[in-house]
């Protein structure tokens, strides 16, 4: 029989312990919800009020409940009120001495029996545990932002944890209706440590001015399906609890270097920009503690107004290549309106690629998705040719050949022969250097890289890669049509990965290493990233999805050209690849695919 919990206590309430207060209340346990002082008591207080307040206005909670729900926590100042509480969860800020000095204070205050819990993100639970002297009723139950709504819970044993006390906490998460994965006592657990080496480089990416915020928010978003961008994110964690565990797992975790903290994060908490919680971080807020983020300095003017200014009147496009990336992008363009030359190297190719496109487009049709007048156009708005003369006239060309650099080089030095002056030069590759394929040509200042996804119908970001030769107007001009055809461009320096790629595969080959030091299984992985994070697809799924051997091949290449220790290719992922298990082309990757 799992223990019963009438009572718990929640020590700290700010932007976790709030919360947590929510999900036991909702949940019909009493709270005893403590606080350093009654400022900060008061502001938790409405914290827990607007955030009930909201629920209560989406139709997501009945007035009734909610007032039960108040009913149920009880506020006090000081952890003396905590005498009676069968689980005490501590939320206090992130600092070692801190959370020890209350676990020992708990230790004296609270009833032998009662469990002594942490929020901790990074800290050592173990470490903690021994400054009581029950240590072996300490343990970590690590909610995630915000907790009413995020449905995993990492539940952390030390080595002294009792088995009981890990079932009956086990058992408590389900009655709150959450997901729990059960994990040793290691720096981030599986969520965190995953989490910030990519939210530290999306910083980092941010201070050198790689991308705008607003760009490497989106990107984010709509290259990966995330339900925030990473910028976005650090503000909603706090950047000072985002410092703190940044810190302690770069301290604890091997001193990786991707944990240091970026510098300016440690400026932006001195001079008071901790993110939402105080109305201004890497954006602005409507009020301190507002999701509402408003305009500032560094919003960029509208569409429209960005459009006008310097771009180029873009009316007929020329598209070069066969493959998969050349038919969507022939059908974007066609089905936005634009004028297509589509060029390939023969008749049979570009029969082929034409088939394909009809296909697409009839599909869109029989989804209704697509009027067959509207077909009939787009597919009337390309004309197909063998030779790259024809692209003359064109305003735009896409070049989407194989990712060689030797072929691409080549057609670029043609392309500078052929077309008219003014043209924008663009290649969609996603690993070689636009600079290179620049090079080849007379004008460099003409060349872009624009980054289709795939499938590039549906997916709707392009990453416009601006080197140091490009000019304002050649970028200004590819952001455009990316508008035009109904898509957000974000535009990023040509660096190896871009911005999607070099945020998200560091990622996928650190849950790789850590499924490899058998820390957690793929599951619990998968699991983590989705409840806790809000991801669509956990990491091992993503790579199995992707192809072991594409995500490889990227991950090498960033390796190499960034030369980050932390970058090296999980081996596991090239033994893999090496045996031939590449995800679910070959019917197995990191699982099993053959039955499904
Ligand atoms: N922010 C997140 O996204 C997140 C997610 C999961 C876990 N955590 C962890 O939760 C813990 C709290 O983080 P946070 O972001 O909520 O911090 P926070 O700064 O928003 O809130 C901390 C609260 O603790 C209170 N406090 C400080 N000293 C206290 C004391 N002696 N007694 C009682 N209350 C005291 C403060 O007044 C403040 O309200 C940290 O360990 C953090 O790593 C944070």
């Amino acid at each position: 029989m799992a223990r019963e919990f009438s009572t718990v206590g929640v020590v700290g309430l700010g932007t976790m312990g709030a919360g947590i207060v929510e999900v036991f209340a909702r949940n019909g346990i009493d709270v005893v919800a403590v606080e350093i002082s009654a400022p900060a008591l008061e502001r938790g207080r409405a914290t827990l009020k607007g955030s009930t307040d909201r629920a209560v206005a989406k139709g997501k909670l009945a007035e009734a409940d909610r007032d039960a729900l108040h009913e149920r926590v009880h506020f006090a100042v000081g952890l003396d009120a905590l005498h009676s509480v069968d689980l005490v969860i501590e939320a206090v800020p992130e600092h070692l001495d801190l959370k020890q000095r209350i676990f020992a204070e708990l230790d004296r205050v609270c009833r032998p029996d009662t469990i002594l819990a942490t929020n901790t993100s990074s800290l050592s639970v173990t470490e903690i545990s021994v400054a009581t002297s029950r240590p072996n009723q300490v343990i970590g139950i690590h909610f995630f932002n915000p907790a009413p709504v995020m449905k995993l819970v990492e539940v952390v044993r030390t080595v002294v944890t009792a088995p009981e006390v890990v079932a009956d906490v086990e058992a408590l998460c389900a009655r709150l209706g959450k997901v729990d994965v059960t994990i040793n006592d290691r720096a981030g657990f599986i969520a965190n440590a995953l989490l910030f080496g990519y939210l530290n480089h999306a910083v980092g990416m941010f201070e050198s001015h790689y991308a705008t915020r607003e760009d490497i928010d989106a990107a984010m978003k709509l290259g990966c399906g995330l339900p925030m961008g990473p910028l976005a994110l650090m503000d909603l964690i706090g950047l000072d609890t985002a410092y703190e565990i940044l810190d302690t797992m770069y301290r604890r975790g091997g001193r990786d270097r991707r944990h240091a903290p970026v510098p300016l994060l440690k400026q932006m908490v001195t001079a008071g920009l901790l993110g939402r919680k105080s109305g201004r971080g890497f954006y602005t807020y409507e009020r301190p503690g507002s999701p509402v983020v408003v305009s500032d300095e560094a919003t960029p003017p509208a569409t429209e107004a960005a459009l006008a200014d310097g771009a180029r009147a873009i009316a007929k496009v020329g598209v070069v290549g066969s493959g998969t990336m050349a038919t969507g992008i022939i059908e974007v363009f066609a089905k936005a309106g634009y004028e297509v030359v589509s060029v390939t190297r023969g008749a049979e190719k570009s029969a082929k690629v034409c088939e394909a496109l009809k296909t697409s487009l009839n599909k869109g049709v029989v989804r209704g998705k697509l009027a067959e007048a509207d077909r009939d156009a787009a597919l009337g708005r390309i004309s197909w040719s063998a030779t790259l003369d024809h692209l003359a006239d064109v305003d735009l060309v896409v070049e989407a050949v194989v990712e060689e650099l030797s072929v691409k080089k080549a057609l670029f030095a043609s392309l500078d022969e052929i077309c008219k002056p003014g043209v924008v030069l663009a290649t969609t590759t996603s690993s070689l250097p636009v600079i290179d394929v620049a090079m080849a040509t007379q004008r460099p200042a003409d060349v872009v890289g624009l980054h289709f996804f795939n499938p590039a119908p549906v997916m709707p970001l392009v990453e416009v890669v601006r080197t140091i030769r490009t000019s304002p107007e050649a970028t200004a001009t590819a952001r455009a049509v990316c508008a035009a055809l109904g898509k957000t461009g974000v535009v990023c320096g040509d660096r190896s990965g871009f911005i999607v790629n070099a945020l998200l595969f560091p990622y996928l080959n650190d849950a790789v290493k850590m499924l490899e030091a058998s820390y957690s299984t793929a599951d619990d992985i998968d699991h983590a990233m989705k409840l806790g994070c809000g991801y669509p697809m956990g990491p091992f799924e993503l790579l199995d999805v992707v192809g072991l051997d594409v995500s490889l091949a990227i991950q090498r290449e960033l390796y190499l050209e960034l030369r980050e220790p932390g970058f090296a290719p999980a081996p596991l992922l090239e033994h893999l690849v090496t045996a031939g298990y590449l995800g679910r082309k070959t019917r197995r990757g990191f699982r099993d695919h053959s039955h499904r």
